[in-house]
């Protein structure tokens, strides 16, 4: 902030070369790993992980070299929706610990050069809010108009048509006050009424609480989805939509998701963040690819980094990423950054798509292309999803709109720290089942083993450090061909070459290439020199240092 500050002070004409000198901030440089905390490390025998447990693991983090750590919701909570169902923002559920056992964590990571977000989710609460109870108790509670209170529609019915993500209408009926409240998610969730300003107040107030404790910053839940229409306007079925689209998604959600007053909203919590020196908001939005430029905001700044999960749906072929890549880095604003998320607690995991040998390919993608890389507890161990048998599914998802495979369980299995019984995740009963294959595929087996996937993402997070070019440098690309998607990137100091062969065979990247092998994902031959076309084994990525 105050270097911020010295540059506004500066006269205009030497603004852009001392804005050029200066370092990017640390979210550009950082790489991300998202831990549900639930499925990390237990230390108290409960079968759920917890932030004693966690703290157990800085050395492991440590030693795989992420930066910064984004931890799903760890406040007091109903635990319908893995703690997205929150009652009190200002406090730590006590299956996770205590406040001091928060304040602790974060003193370690910092020490230890780390960073630590917090999940925070703005749209709604739990029901059992103290907000929400007050709200309900009348209608002339002070806190009534804190969340989105509506009369029915004249047959008595819901005041319109929208539907919650997580089955039914949108609208729950309150039969002790005759209106009905919105929910976005679970009627367990309602939300809150962001044209309120007290409302919106107790949230920035809430956000300044963890500011003040030194957390860096937050990951905003759902983010685009604050401000609904205010006439309440019926939705228009999706044209797309068949028998087979799990019900909820059966209209567009026109007039609930990235209104032009959420944006606004946007600005208004980047403000509040921005009171604080050096903090960053990642943000979770909704919607297509061509939308996520608006969501960095112009003269007034929103997010720093709108989260972007285009690869997770993207059919992991050399054209279709060479689509996916331009067709998102377009959207991407002169001043903004782009950023790459390969897995989360809401999305399939990837090496279930692309396989074990491809999945080394799309770290190198993870860690070579432009922008902040965030990956997901396991994938670094090529963790698959897991297998969830009827009778052990937990997520409410599942449950309220089944049939549909919209299960999320299966990436939110335990981590595998060895080959125990209970993989050194818990001495009791693991929450969710930890699935096949632990022996083979987990921390202490492939850490003895150099060239495992493991040792890749570690090898490749150093490289980052090695080779600024990676980090800040400029992106050119490269015409895919033959099943290789290949980029440059280049610094003042240093051109590197990133081809990735997404195919089962061999393959040749033509061209008169000249340079020294750094990393191939085979992670084997690194310093050899190379010139000509270049030849690349199976399923193999390599990174180029190219001679100038
Ligand atoms: C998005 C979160 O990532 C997801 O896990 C949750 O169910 C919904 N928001 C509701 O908070
Ligand atoms: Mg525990």
């Amino acid at each position: 902030r105050r270097r911020m500050r010295e540059v506004d002070d500066l006269p205009s004409e030497a603004k852009g070369a001392s804005a050029a000198k200066r370092e990017q901030p640390w979210w550009q440089r950082a790489v991300f790993y998202e831990i549900t905390v639930s499925s990390f490390q237990d230390s108290d025998g409960d079968g759920k992980g917890d932030l004693p447990g966690l703290i157990q693991r800085l050395d492991y983090l440590e030693w795989l070299g992420v930066d910064a750590l984004w931890l799903t919701p760890i406040y007091p909570s109903q635990m319908l929706d893995l703690g997205y169902d929150i009652d009190d923002y200002c406090a730590v559920h006590p299956m996770f610990g205590t406040l001091a056992d928060f304040d602790r964590l974060l003193e370690l990571l910092h020490a230890r050069g780390m960073r630590l977000i917090l999940d925070f989710v703005p749209n709604h609460t739990s029901d059992q809010h103290a907000w929400f109870r007050e709200s309900r108790s009348s209608r002339s509670n002070p806190k009534r108009d804190w969340y989105v209170w509506a009369d029915p529609a004249p047959n008595g019915g819901p005041p319109n048509n929208w539907l919650s993500r997580f089955g039914g209408s949108a609208w729950e009926w309150d039969d002790f006050t005759r209106q009905y409240y919105y929910h976005a998610f679970l009627r367990e969730q309602p939300d809150l009424n962001w044209r309120n300003p007290d409302a919106r107040a107790a949230i920035a107030d809430a956000l300044r609480f963890w500011l003040r404790r030194g957390v860096d910053g937050f990951r905003l839940d759902a983010c685009a989805v604050l401000v609904e229409d205010e006439f309440l306007r019926d939705d228009p079925p999706d044209l797309e939509a068949d028998e087979k689209t799990p019900p909820p998604q059966r209209l567009k959600r026109t007039f609930t998701d990235d209104t032009p007053e959420t944006m606004s909203q946007l600005e208004e919590l980047r403000r509040v963040v921005d009171e604080f020196a050096d903090r960053v908001i990642a943000g979770e939005v909704q919607g297509d690819t061509d939308r996520i430029g608006h969501f960095y905001g112009n003269s007034s700044p929103r997010l720093h980094l709108p989260l972007n999960d285009a690869l997770i749906d993207t059919p992991w072929d050399a054209l279709s990423l060479q689509a996916a890549v331009y067709a998102y880095l377009k959207a991407v604003p002169e001043q903004g950054w782009p950023d790459w998320l390969i897995g989360g607690h809401d999305k399939l995991r990837m090496a279930s798509k692309t396989g074990q040998a491809q999945a080394r390919v799309l770290a190198m993608f993870l860690f070579t292309i432009k922008g902040t890389p965030f990956f997901y507890m396991g994938d670094e161990l090529g963790m698959e999803r897991v297998e969830i048998a009827s009778n052990q599914v937990q997520d409410i998802f599942e449950k309220r709109v089944g049939g549909y495979g919209l299960n999320r369980d299966p990436e939110r299995t335990p981590m595998r720290w060895d080959a125990s019984e209970k993989a050194g995740f818990t001495t009791g009963e693991p929450w969710l089942p930890l699935g096949e294959g632990v022996a083979e595929r987990n921390v202490a087996t492939l850490r003895q083993d150099e060239r495992s996937i493991l040792w890749l993402y570690r090898t490749l997070i150093r490289l980052r450090r090695l080779e600024p070019a990676l980090v800040a440098g400029d992106y050119t690309p490269l015409r895919s061909r033959d099943d290789v998607f290949a980029f440059l990137r280049s610094a003042e100091d240093a051109t590197l070459l990133i081809a990735l062969n997404l195919a089962p065979e061999a393959r040749k990247y033509e061209g008169g290439w000249d340079g020294r092998l750094l990393v191939s994902t085979y992670l084997d031959r690194s310093g050899i020199a190379l010139s000509g076309a270049l030849a690349l084994r199976p399923n193999e990525g390599v990174v180029v240092k190219l001679n100038r």
